[in-house]
């Protein structure tokens, strides 16, 4: 198995990194981000912010197609999967992108860039349906995972209800294990519920 995670280093990717790597320890797995990781040699650089970046990394992407799972990307990389058996592509999203799950406001820009990305997703899995039968397009959301993106808004939240890293990742793998094509464009939560529109 090949699997492509693009925001490696950050706190979830890099437990997800580490829990494909436990879990699956023969898969050979590609890690994209800005920051360097000298303990995976197929580590590429990417900077969203860089065109260059992102056309590199998209070439040393293909020269290695195709991968049975995409873990975070954007559309240009829905041509990795493989035509002739099942492949995932899965992005985070949050479920604070959810327009009729909105009972809270705020966040503005949050939840905007969210419901824009589960709406990209709903696009590229419609998209990739036509070429790669098989494919699996959806939006995760994580649950509330203690990192850096979380801390200001730690103390909002219910007792035992703050996953670590490693539990939030190996729920989301055990989602992505059990999605099948008719699943696709949908954004679905860390427990395997699926998050509405
Ligand atoms: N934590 C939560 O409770 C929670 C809840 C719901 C959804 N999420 C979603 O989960 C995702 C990851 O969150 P996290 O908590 O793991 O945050 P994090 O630890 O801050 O990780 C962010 C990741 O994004 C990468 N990144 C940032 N800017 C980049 C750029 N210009 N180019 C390329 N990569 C860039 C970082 O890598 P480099 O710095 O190396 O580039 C890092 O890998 C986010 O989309 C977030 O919205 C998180």
């Amino acid at each position: 198995m090949k699997i492509a995670i693009f925001g490696s280093s950050g706190t979830i990717g890099a437990a997800i990194t580490r829990r494909y790597q436990y879990h699956y320890p023969e898969c050979e797995i590609h890690t994209f981000s800005r920051q360097q990781d000298q303990s995976n040699r197929l580590h590429h650089t990417i900077d969203y912010t860089d065109e260059l970046s992102i056309k590199t990394a998209a070439e040393i992407s293909f020269q290695n197609i195709p991968f049975d799972i995409i873990f975070v990307a954007t559309g240009h990389y829905l041509p990795l999967l493989p035509r002739d058996r099942r492949g995932v592509f899965a992005a985070l999203s949050a479920r604070v992108g959810s327009i009729s799950d909105n009972q809270l406001g705020g966040w503005y820009a949050y939840r905007a860039s969210k419901a824009a990305l589960n709406m990209i997703l709903k696009n590229a899995a419609i998209e990739a349906a036509r070429r790669y039968k098989l494919s699996v397009v959806v939006g995760l959301h994580p649950g509330t995972v203690d990192s850096s993106l979380s801390k200001p808004f730690q103390g909002n939240v219910r007792e035992g209800k703050l996953f670590g890293p490693e539990y939030a990742a190996d729920h989301l793998i055990r989602v992505i294990d059990n999605l099948t094509p008719d699943q696709s464009g949908k954004c679905f939560a860390w427990d395997g519920s699926e998050i509405p529109a």
